[in-house]
């Protein structure tokens, strides 16, 4: 078996002079085991998504850029919860050394874990250890960011920041910290696999080597794309942000019917979710939309004709992108109940 991840460099997050191919060094998102025996898909996989990197950053295959030197290669991360700990695990698998991460995080056990885990430094609560972070990420929940931020701030004046914070407004995180340097994320828990999906907004006063950079972070969990108006990250987290949500519903209703059905919980759930990664995988890999592999595997009088007829009368789709609008407004009015 090939292994086409060893094509991938490790990601170095210190200082980065001159690049001379740019798109290689991204993370292309881990590929389900399976595949790397695929020898004729991943090359297709592969070269979809470089090009989408590629297009992402503006640059051609054989481009060559220089970036500014950074003046610290430490990373300081306030909060080490999940989707803390789903970056950290990126960064160091993929070689950024544990030494070069610290993480402010209240909770004993949780730094004890992250440090037994990942050999990261970790502090109770911020001080002046955070001065020496380049980049400050913010993964503490949405209430809680202010008064974070509060007693962060004057330890990273320096710093580049970017939040991962649902809801809460570039304009209040500069407010509250003190500076314009900030990047938004909404990132997604497949991130923990490899296999997130990640939209940023920059505000105007972040540089261009400052958005290489965190590329170059929140690539190592997955896939990532820049809006350029702030409030699309409310429709990202409505579609990729809670979307694993969504995803594991269909996947619960999916094994419910099944067991009504007769097959056991285990029979049930194996086909549940290798449909979803099998269709998944399949969409991604196909040079037709969605709606042409639904149109093939839908026959008039068949079986899944059947199926989405009764979806259709039913007003599925209408019914599913309600709720898509409902958790984008709650991501709206998050802004304004948490902001500044
Ligand atoms: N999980 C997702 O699917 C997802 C997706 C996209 C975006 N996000 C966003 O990512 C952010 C983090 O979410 P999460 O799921 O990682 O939450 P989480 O697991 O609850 O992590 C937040 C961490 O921040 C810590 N914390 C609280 N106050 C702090 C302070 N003043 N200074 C430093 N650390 C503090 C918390 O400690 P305690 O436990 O002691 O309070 C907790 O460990 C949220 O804003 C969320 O909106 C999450």
């Amino acid at each position: 078996m090939r292994n086409y991840s060893s094509h991938i460099e490790p990601i170095s997050l210190g200082p980065v002079i001159h690049i001379a191919n740019h798109s290689q060094r991204f993370n292309l998102g881990q590929i389900n085991p399976a595949f790397l025996a695929e020898p004729q898909i991943m090359p297709q996989l592969f070269s979809r998504r470089q090009t989408f990197f590629t297009n992402l950053l503006g640059l051609t295959d054989n481009s060559a850029m220089s970036i500014p030197t950074h003046t610290s290669q430490t990373l300081a991360f306030i909060g080490g919860g999940n989707m803390a700990s789903a970056i950290i695990g990126g960064l160091v698998k993929q070689g950024t050394p544990a030494n070069q991460i610290l993480v402010v995080e209240p909770f004993e056990e949780t730094r004890q874990r992250l440090i037994s885990q990942w050999g990261v430094r970790a502090l109770a609560q911020a001080d002046a250890a955070l001065k020496e972070a380049g980049l400050v990420i913010w993964a503490v929940k949405p209430q809680t960011f202010k008064e974070a931020a509060h007693a962060t701030a004057v330890f990273c004046q320096e710093a580049l920041h970017l939040s991962v914070a649902a809801g809460i407004r570039s304009s209040s995180i500069a407010h509250w910290l003190g500076t314009e340097r900030v990047v938004r994320a909404m990132p997604n828990t497949p991130a923990l696999v490899g296999l997130g999906q990640t939209g940023l907004f920059a505000r105007s006063a972040v540089t261009p080597a400052d958005k290489q950079w965190v590329e170059r972070v929140v690539a190592t969990t997955g896939a990532l794309l820049w809006v350029d108006d702030e409030a699309l990250l409310d429709a990202v987290t409505a579609i990729s942000g809670s979307g694993p949500a969504y995803v594991f519903f269909f996947i619960e209703a999916m094994v419910e019917a099944g067991v009504k059905m007769g097959l056991s919980a285990d029979q049930a759930t194996q086909l549940a979710i290798g449909t979803f990664t099998g269709a998944s995988q399949l969409a991604l890999s196909a040079s037709e939309p969605p709606s042409v592999l639904r149109e093939r595997v839908t026959s008039k009088g068949g079986t899944t004709y059947a199926a989405l007829t009764a979806m259709q009368n039913a007003r599925v789709s209408e019914l599913f992108q309600s709720a898509l609008q409902a958790a984008r407004q709650r991501a709206h009015e998050l802004g304004d109940e948490f902001g500044a």
